[in-house]
Order: C-alpha cells, then structure tokens, then sequence
C-alpha cells in the first residue's frame, strides 16, 4: 500500500454523515454564495481564533491579496517577505501593484530571519510580509517590534498554519491582518479552494468584505475595482464541520512529529525540526544536505510519497530572479529539504515503514 505524503479521505470518512447533511442542508437551501452559511463559518472562525472579523474568500491567494488592499498596500510600495514559501505569497504583492523584498530565512525555522528585516526597509517600504512555514509561527515578537517602530503594516500568511499558536495568541491574530487557505490538503482543508481574512480592525474588515464584492458595500454602488472572490455557501458549509475538530487533528499531527523525531533520531544524515510549542505540522520537513534527490527517489520507489517544499526559492523564480537576490539560507535550504508522509491519521506501522525505507536509503553514510 502506497503511504501518500497526505491523505485526505480518513477526514472525511469519519466526518461522512455529517459532511451529508451539510451538503443537503445547502442543496436545498438555495443559497449558495456567501448568505447564512458563509456567516455562521465566519463568526465561529473568529470565536476559534480569538479575533473580531472573519471574511471567507475564493482562496488563500485572494486572502493575501484583498487584505493588502485592504491595509492599503498597492502601486510603488515594498512588502519585505520571504523567499521560501509558495509563489502565492510574493504573487500576492505582485498583483497589488507592489514589490516584493526578500529576506532570507532562519536556517533552523525556515522562516523570515527578523535580524536582516531592518536593513531591508526603505522609505518606500510598507509592510512585512511574514508566512509561517510548514505550521511553525514566524518569530512574531521581533518582527510586530520592527513593524511598529518603522510604521509598518504586518500582514500574516497564515496558509499552512491554520490553529497555530504563538505565546497561546493564534497566529493570524497578532499583525494587522491574516491570510488563511483551505485549499484541501491544508490543516483546516475544504472541498475546492476558499480563503480567509482575520483582522482585529474594522476599517480593513469593511474594505475587505467591500473589494471581496466587486469593490461594493451595496449592490450595484461600486466604489472601487475589487475581485469576484466570495466563498461558496458549500464550502462554509462543510468547513463548519471540520472546525471543531482541527485542535484535535493539530494535536494528532504532533504526536506524528514527535514520534518521527523519535524514529528517525539514530540515522545518520539526516536534520530533523524541531518540535516546538503552538507548531501545528503541516509538514513534517526534514533536511538531507547532499543527497536530498537521491532519497526520495529510493522513498518513491517504495512507495512513500514526499515532497520538496520547495524547489526553487522566489527570488530565483524567472519572475523574480532579474532583481538579484541572493539569499544563501534559502537557496540551501530548496537544496536540502524533503517533506515526508504527515496527516493525523498516521498510523505506527505507516511511521516505521517511512524509517525503514530512509534507514535503508541512509545507513551507509
Ligand atoms: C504559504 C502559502 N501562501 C499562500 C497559499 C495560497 O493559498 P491558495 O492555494 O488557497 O490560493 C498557499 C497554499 O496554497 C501557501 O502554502
């Protein structure tokens, strides 16, 4: 039996009857975008973060590029980011007009280092762009200080961090806005793409909910260029059922990194993360310096599936690449790292196998 690096159907297997009867309960209702649905996902997702507005959206990516809007982020200003991250981050700033600033990460946190933001700022600089990678919160104390001293905005990607903590605050909730995605293998995952905004503050939310509606707050009374980017009644629908059980599936997903540092912790070659509080492993990432490509070949052909998130640091990317850059953490890290098998499902006998096979493909080193 192949072990896929995610799988999403014992989710919904064990959650079937209920995920039925939402699915009737919006076939028949005959509101399928935004309305009820929509509102009540809205509401318990604030209560679930600890945060006043909630605005479901068509993506993560619709998420990052609403919520700049709605900070005010647009033509001419810089964002500082990171590089390692999916493209939607940076594509995000891009698409409002701005530009990206890449700021290499944390070798050991793959995330934004905070101690190379300062040099990044410029006077045209308007926000900092931080993504919690793989369900680990960026350093956020160092880098709200930084923010809040220059004048910038912090907007959070919150993508692969749905139920993160920081310091017991959900991540999402501690800059001025946050991004979330349910794209399906995400920790809170819906049945096609949908999106998030949290945002303490009420002029974003209102800008927010306004350009998430073809730029109108009523009908017909357009005042801006905004985006078709609602969530569907369906996806709410069937998010609200997942929702109370994310803390637990997070909790889940610890014990699996727990146990894979426990299993992994006497072959040779290998770096493992940290298990750190408030993480919630989206991926379980390990580095393999030097011989990465060759280890999920034999993993593959096992079949255990993985995956490299992510290949190609931004700044690399054709798009990006002709600004520059060179930040060695990432470009080493896109080199090193290796995603291996991770869900709440996992199973001790699916664990063993995935040591067994990277036992096999190391022990000689
Ligand atoms: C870090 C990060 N940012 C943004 C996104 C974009 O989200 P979506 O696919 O829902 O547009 C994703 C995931 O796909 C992501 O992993």
């Amino acid at each position: 039996m192949r072990i896929p690096v995610y799988d999403p159907l014992p989710e919904v297997e064990f959650l079937w009857p209920e995920l039925e009867e939402a699915f009737r309960r919006v076939m028949r209702s005959g509101r399928y975008i935004l309305g009820p649905e929509v509102e009540a996902f809205e509401e318990e997702v604030a209560q679930y973060l600890g945060v006043k507005h909630a605005i479901g959206v068509n993506s993560g990516t619709d998420a990052l590029v609403i919520a700049l809007r709605a900070l005010g982020v647009g033509p001419g200003d810089e964002v500082i980011t990171t590089p390692f991250t999916f493209f939607a981050t940076a594509e995000a700033i891009s698409l409002v007009g701005a530009t990206p600033v890449f700021v290499d990460i944390d070798p050991r946190t793959f995330n934004i280092n905070p101690d190379l933001i300062p040099s990044a700022i410029t006077p045209r600089t308007k926000a900092i762009l931080p993504v919690h990678l793989y369900g680990l919160p960026a350093e956020m104390d160092p880098i709200l200080e930084i923010a809040r001293s220059h004048g910038l905005k912090v907007l959070e990607d919150c993508a692969q961090a749905f139920g993160a903590t920081h310091k017991g605050r959900k991540v999402g909730t501690l800059g001025d806005a946050g991004a979330f995605s349910f794209f399906p293998t995400k920790n809170l995952g819906g049945f096609g793409d949908g999106g998030l905004i949290a945002t303490n503050s009420d002029e974003v939310a209102e800008r927010a909910r306004m350009l998430r509606a073809h730029g109108s707050r009523r009908k017909y009374y357009n005042e801006a260029v905004g985006y078709n980017s609602r969530l569907d009644a369906l996806q709410a629908a069937l998010l609200r059922v997942k929702l109370p059980r994310v803390d637990a599936w997070n909790e889940a997903r610890r014990q699996v990194a727990l146990r894979y540092n426990e299993l992994l912790s006497d072959i040779p070659g290998l770096v493992l993360p940290e298990v750190s509080p408030g993480h919630v492993f989206h991926q379980y990432t390990v580095r393999i310096p030097g011989r990465r490509d060759e280890v999920q070949r034999a993993l593959e052909a096992q079949g255990i599936g993985t995956m490299v998130y992510y290949p190609v640091p931004l700044h690399r990317l054709p798009v990006y690449a002709h600004m520059g850059f060179s930040l060695p953490q990432a470009e080493r890290a896109s080199e090193e790292v290796l995603s291996l098998p991770m869900g709440p499902a996992l199973d001790a006998e699916n664990l063993s196998r995935v040591r067994e096979a990277l036992w096999g493909a190391l022990k000689g080193l």
